[in-house]
């Protein structure tokens, strides 16, 4: 395989010329093959392979538990499918705080063993050394600002972050520090959109928002909440686009209706 033929159609490179033209970043999540290869070909910019596998693929209630050979099976099987989107994958919690040898060590296993094109981390200043690190190996890194789920515990509730001064200069003293250090791009998540505009203003690279406003130059969801297959989550910047939740219950119990009344399978359905 040539080394062109290997790089997929969006390229960091891309979503930059992207904002430059102010067209919008479509992005999305995807832990799996099938999902990932309706994802892909419906024409979605970029795939994130978020932690948030932990919580919609695995039952936990916070992203904390997933551990890096988790993440690195959900992203083999996420890259097997996808010919046209970049992939980036979550960097899962206690795989590159604290230690910026380790940082690098777990985003190379995941570029090493999974072939996607990036990797994504929780944080600002406090984790620039591995921020730096991870790029000094040539490793694409989008940065994450706002609400960061791994520190849940640290800030105890899943509102809405930066709402008072100090916290939203700080998010733009991080979103320049992240861009100064050659980070690709930034997701936001879950603050006033007037300050996520001012940072995708305020930086060259894409922004992109979830439950952040229109002002930035990309939005990004969970795919299950996007297509109704999870109910219990309801925040206000969630637009379901089906009722996938439905569509399955209603098709299952027919299933089940239909092996008990002996109607399936029927004589056309057998050898
Ligand atoms: O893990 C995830 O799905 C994420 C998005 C919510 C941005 O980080």
């Amino acid at each position: 395989m040539s080394v062109e033929s290997s790089v997929r159609a969006v390229t960091t490179l891309r979503l930059t010329e992207m904002k430059r033209r102010a067209e919008k970043i479509a992005m999305l999540t995807s832990y799996d093959y099938s999902m990932a290869k309706i994802v892909d070909a419906a024409g979605i910019d970029v795939i994130l392979v978020g932690d948030s596998a932990a919580n919609v693929m695995a039952g936990y209630e916070t992203t904390l538990p997933i551990t890096l050979d988790m993440m690195i099976y959900h992203a083999r099987s996420v890259v097997r499918a996808v010919n046209r989107a970049l992939v980036v994958v979550d960097l899962p919690f206690g795989t590159y705080q604290g230690n910026s040898k380790v940082a690098l060590d777990s985003a190379v296993r995941i570029m090493k063993e999974t072939e996607a094109d990036a990797v994504k981390l929780e944080g600002g200043a406090e984790v620039m050394e591995s921020v730096e690190r991870i790029l000094s190996a040539g490793i694409p890194v989008m940065g994450h600002l706002g609400l960061t789920p791994q520190s849940i515990h640290k800030f105890g509730t899943y509102n809405v972050r930066a709402k008072e001064q100090a916290e939203a200069e700080k998010l733009l003293h991080d979103a320049h520090l992240l861009e100064q250090a050659g980070c690709f791009a930034i997701v936001l998540e879950k603050i006033p959109a007037d300050l996520a505009s001012r940072v995708a203003a305020e930086v060259s690279i894409p922004v992109i928002g979830i439950g952040a406003g229109g002002g930035v130059d990309g939005q990004v969801l969970v795919v299950h909440d996007l297509l109704g297959i999870t109910q219990d989550f309801s925040p206000r910047f969630l637009r379901r686009y089906a009722d996938l939740h439905s569509v399955i219950s209603t098709a299952v119990s027919s299933y089940v209706g239909d092996v008990k009344s002996g109607s399936f399978p029927n004589k056309q359905e057998q050898y």
